[in-house]
């Protein structure tokens, strides 16, 4: 660790409470008369629910309640069908839920499900993502309101007369989301307020949806969210937990508690697309760039459309007269995609990077040098400037951390025994988002200073980010400061989403610590006879004001592959990860977050693959016994720096965030890394034995 990230670190704030299990989530604030529900799975694809049986089921001992589309609550329309749960007979995927039940244990409501009958009628169901089905199309925008499909230049007649003609297709799985903290909310209703202590990344847009699917008067709902065990995007907006143990609540006016299995996870709140991305280059002979061409199919559900914007990372990171980045879709009979961590960039940048690598070898130039000589000096689409841009600067740094001057670029030319040896580079970049927020800063009368906003900590350290960002601004040390994040009654903010948390939060905590302090020297003396003195402020004007530039964040990232040649094995032991993601608030939990993401880049690369049974019509691996995700086994050395950046085009703090550009770009390092020990080039995650071994399956 060096660099930026030696600096004042400062431990989590909650961390006695959470390794001595006193703070609380979701699933464990504890009510007497406790109720419990628990959903039943639809076990067809596609078609209707004609009946459940709920007679047997309900003179079991401790069954409170059996709910079904025949018999449960109707809730209003807000646009989202992941919640309409219940509200119809149809069934859309395999997986979605069909009935609750409502006991006095989970014990109870477990094993009631599991004996429910439900009778249903299947229809022939498609869930076979072929680029080919005529159903294929473009969509107007994607996720996060990107274009569906951008061009500029003449990239097909400008390719065809290039002198270097690159043109690959680049596969990556399903990928589903497993926060250590499943899905989880107790419910309680008592006098008309409806309180949901919720596993979420944010309260406000789950308050407002519950409120809206119940009829409920929006500040009749709490959204508490203290403590969260990670969520990756699947807690950004609210689930099924969280409809259901509210709809529970308000219709039996009793507490209620629910949590999702593991395997309930899979199909209920959300996962990464597969993808399938062709790539076209058009280059000079020196390798630099005419045009580029990256095309994605991806999948949705019939039920709802998310389209994941996988090839939005092209339209900005190279230089090229010419070129064209489209999304193509297929709506298909399975459980709705959503958000998991660096949603586009991260299988995008997988197809890219491993073409630039490519590239390098087809030219014969140093992969990092490829880079360099394609470094734009503006937004190669947009023309505008970038606010900063130090994807260089962290290849350059890298370089000299990895030894890579010294690399010998021949692929499969080192040897260790059974083991040959490779080193891989591939860029990272993430955008530089920001929410407007409102924060509230008060002198309590004792003199202490409390800090509210409704940010969520999902394991991040943004809360601990706050106290430094709200301490600096006041000019007191952190023992002084109290943070209040996680509950909807606190000053609105954006969810904890698009890496964007401490950037979108810390910018107005700091302007109303700022803004405190002002009001603190103009009362002078008085302001000791006036006791408690609060300001709240907004950033939405200054969001509003910001100039028009090109804001992201950069990254290298560096890996090691050794590969047993006789048994296929792949052992990644060093990485490296340098990153310009403007100012970092705390070293520590920075360090964290970016090792952390550069693991998940670790597992998608060598493990992470929901395998889909055509016949079923569902991912046949949903545990973590099946859909095997990276452990301490697997991971060696890795190392982290941050280069010295301070952006303040993005806010007055400088900050670009962090939380999702550590699993950008990673697993093209390491399929770059495999192709440089053995020759062999993966282009469909994750890398097996099989295809290393190139043994035909
Ligand atoms: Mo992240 S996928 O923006 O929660």
């Amino acid at each position: 660790m060096t660099g930026v990230l030696t600096r004042t670190p400062l431990h989590r704030v909650e961390g006695r409470e959470k390794v001595t299990g006193s703070a609380s989530y979701a699933a464990e604030y504890h009510f007497g008369d406790l109720l419990h529900a628990w959903p039943v799975l639809s076990a067809i694809a596609a078609g209707r629910i004609t009946d459940v049986d709920t007679t047997e089921v309900e003179k079991m001992p401790g069954v409170v309640q059996v709910w079904w589309h025949g018999n449960a609550p109707r809730l209003a329309d807000v646009g989202m069908p992941m919640l309409a749960v219940l509200q119809s007979d149809e069934v859309h995927f395999r997986g979605e839920i069909v009935a609750v039940v409502v006991a006095t244990s989970p014990e109870i409501a477990r094993e009631a499900a599991g004996l429910l009958t439900v009778t249903s009628v299947e229809r022939d169901h498609d869930v076979d993502l072929d680029p080919g089905n005529p159903a294929v199309r473009t969509p107007d925008t994607v996720n996060a309101g990107f274009a569906g499909l951008s061009e500029k230049g003449d990239p097909d007649s400008v390719f065809a007369s290039s002198p270097v003609r690159f043109d690959e297709t680049y596969r990556t799985p399903a990928e589903h989301n497993n926060p250590m903290e499943p899905h989880a909310t107790t419910a309680v209703y008592s006098a008309g307020e409806l309180t949901l202590y919720d596993s979420s990344q944010g309260g406000h847009p789950v308050q407002q949806l519950i409120a809206g699917a119940l009829g409920l008067p929006t500040e009749r709902v709490r959204v508490v969210s203290t403590h969260v065990g990670g969520g990756f995007g699947s807690k950004g907006l609210p689930r099924p937990n969280v409809i259901i143990a509210a709809m529970v609540a308000v219709q039996l006016e009793r507490p209620v508690r629910m949590v999702l299995t593991r395997q309930h996870q899979f199909s209920l709140v959300g996962y990464r697309t597969p993808t399938i991305q062709r790539i076209k280059l058009g280059a000079e002979p020196d390798g630099r760039l005419r045009s580029i061409d990256h095309d994605a199919v991806v999948q949705t559900s019939r039920h709802a459309e998310f389209v994941e914007q996988v090839v939005t990372a092209s339209r900005m990171m190279y230089a090229a007269e010419n070129r064209r980045t489209r999304h193509r879709v297929l709506a298909l009979d399975v459980p709705i995609p959503s958000w998991l961590r660096a949603p586009g960039e991260c299988p995008g940048m997988f197809a890219l990077e491993s073409a630039m690598d490519e590239l390098a070898s087809e030219v014969g130039i140093d992969p990092i040098e490829l880079r360099i000589r394609n470094e734009p000096e503006t937004d190669p689409e947009l023309g505008i400037a970038f606010s900063s841009r130090n994807l260089v600067g962290c290849l350059r740094r890298g370089a000299e951390l990895f030894d890579w001057t010294e690399r010998d670029p021949r692929p499969g030319v080192r040897r260790r025994g059974r083991w040959s040896i490779g080193t891989g580079v591939a860029s990272s970049t993430y955008p530089g988002y920001a929410m407007p927020a409102t924060a509230s800063a008060t002198r309590t009368a004792d003199g202490s200073f409390l800090v509210s906003i409704n940010g969520t900590d999902i394991g991040t350290g943004a809360r601990t980010a706050m106290l430094i960002l709200a301490a600096e601004a006041l000019d007191v040390d952190h023992s002084r400061v109290e943070i209040r994040i996680g509950d909807s009654d606190l000053p609105r903010a954006g969810v904890a989403g698009g890496s964007a948390g401490t950037t979108s939060w810390g910018w107005a905590v700091h302007k109303a610590c700022r803004e405190l302090v002002e009001r603190l020297t103009e009362l002078g003396d008085a302001a000791d006879r006036t006791g408690e003195v609060t300001v709240t402020a907004s950033t939405s004007a200054d969001l509003k004001a910001r100039e028009e530039l090109s804001r992201h964040a950069f990254g290298a990232q560096f890996a090691e592959a050794w590969v047993d040649m006789v048994t296929g094995e792949v052992r990644i032991p060093r990485m490296l990860g340098v990153f310009a993601a403007g100012r970092i608030v705390n070293p520590r939990t920075a360090r964290s977050q970016l090792i952390g993401g550069m693991t998940m880049g670790l597992s998608m690369a060598l493990h992470e693959e929901g395998v889909m049974d055509p016949a079923f019509g569902d991912y046949a691996n949903h545990d973590l016994a099946g859909y095997h995700i990276a452990s301490c086994a697997d991971i060696g050395s890795i190392e982290v720096e941050c280069l010295d950046e301070q952006d303040s085009a993005i806010n007055p703090l400088g900050t670009k965030g962090i939380g999702e550009i550590g699993i950008v770009g990673t697993a093209a390092a390491v399929a770059n890394a495999v192709y440089h020990a053995t020759g062999v080039r993966v282009r469909e995650l994750p890398i097996t034995i099989e295809s290393v071994l190139r043994v035909p399956v």
